[in-house]
């Protein structure tokens, strides 16, 4: 079984094909910077219209690199939500007519979904484990119990991570994307230099906040001598940054992992994945937890865990196998949480 995957929701243009073997045959990403850099942030009009221009050609190439044929494929699926609509839209208009066209199944994939059942494409993880999900737009734990199985356990009562490391990329003058450059510039800083704080630690639970932690950041940045800043500076406000974001994070993942494991006992993966899972001092960070706490941490590739087009085609593949398709008046959503019945976070401005 062979699925082609579109992803489109946000400043990525991405076209693969994927195997139910877990094979990648192709995959194609196209990355919207330069369309992006001179407004230090992902424009969605300018996004949506780069989709536009590109996705039909990428597509082409994702096809022709697997060496088959659109009559080869066994569904077409494409990230339905949540996301930037404009992109979404795009995508999901490409896959229906792909689909409607060669007369494939079609398959709604919720973006998060991809992030979330990814370690078992590159790992062969098997159900249930936690999942830490850290990205540009979402911030959450999760008890992956199956396919379409979720069960959110914490999420951002504010900003996401991968926004907060943006946001402090943008402040420094780092340009954007800010994840990498933080991580960057962070190597060679003193992260015990700048005393930020460690949101939510110690709190019971396992919900993340990450907005005091930026605005202690722009306080610090604000009391540094006009920019352009020294290289230094930035490198220990990095470090402090990135530290600090760490520890929150692990106290977060303890608490999550103790709760995971009530629900299943015996069950022992801790699975990274998202944009900010790209990140080699969290992963770090996040390798020693799993060492403390006895459980198998697994980490997909650099390049599995930003956006990609392999994830959206292998949950294809999974959600293919179980008859989970979708029909061709499916309509795309700016907002679908994983887990409908989660509980509100006990905050105001959570996102879902
Ligand atoms: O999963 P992703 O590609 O897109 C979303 O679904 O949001 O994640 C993008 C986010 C951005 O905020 C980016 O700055 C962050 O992931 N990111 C990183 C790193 N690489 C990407 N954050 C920290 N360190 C990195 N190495
Ligand atoms: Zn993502």
């Amino acid at each position: 079984m062979i699925v082609l995957g579109i992803e489109t929701s946000c400043d990525e243009t991405a076209a693969a094909v994927v195997g139910d073997d877990r094979r990648i045959l192709s995959d194609r990403i196209l990355s919207q910077l330069d369309e992006h850099r001179p407004f230090g942030g992902v424009v969605p009009e300018v996004a949506a219209r780069a989709h536009l221009e590109f996705l039909d050609g990428l597509v082409a190439e994702a096809i022709a690199e697997a060496g088959v044929g659109f009559a080869d494929l066994d569904g077409v699926a494409v990230t339905g939500g949540p996301g930037l609509i404009g992109g979404v839209i795009v995508g999901v208009m490409t896959a229906k007519a792909i689909a409607a066209v060669h007369g494939l199944p079609f398959l709604a994939v919720n973006h998060l979904e991809g992030h979330a059942l990814t370690a078992r494409l590159t790992d062969d993880v098997q159900f249930p484990y936690l999942l830490l999900l850290v990205s540009g737009g979402h911030c959450q734990l999760l008890a992956v119990e199956g396919v379409a199985r979720y069960r959110r356990l914490g999420t951002t009562v504010d900003d996401a991570l991968g926004e907060a490391f943006d946001k402090v990329a943008k402040m420094l003058g780092l340009g954007y994307p800010g994840g990498p450059a933080v991580e960057r510039a962070a190597e060679t800083g003193d992260s015990e230099r700048f005393r930020l704080p460690r949101p939510m630690k110690g709190r019971p639970g396992c919900h993340f906040s990450f907005s005091g932690l930026k605005t202690a950041v722009k306080h610090a940045v604000d009391a540094l001598p006009p920019g352009p800043y020294d290289a230094g500076d930035v490198a220990d406000l990095c470090a402090s940054f990135q530290a600090a974001a760490g520890d929150a994070v692990v106290d977060r993942t303890a608490n999550a992992l103790r709760q995971f494991r009530d629900l299943h006992p015996g069950s022992d993966t801790l699975v990274a994945a998202g944009g900010v899972a790209a990140n080699a001092f969290l992963r770090a960070r996040l390798a020693a937890l799993a060492e403390t706490e006895g459980v198998r941490l697994i980490t997909p590739p650099q390049r599995l865990c930003t956006d990609n087009g392999a994830m959206i085609a292998w949950a294809g593949v999974e959600r293919l196998r179980l008859g989970l398709t979708d029909a061709l008046d499916f309509k795309p959503r700016p907002r679908w949480p994983l887990d409908p019945d989660a509980p509100p976070a006990a905050f105001a401005g959570v996102k879902a």
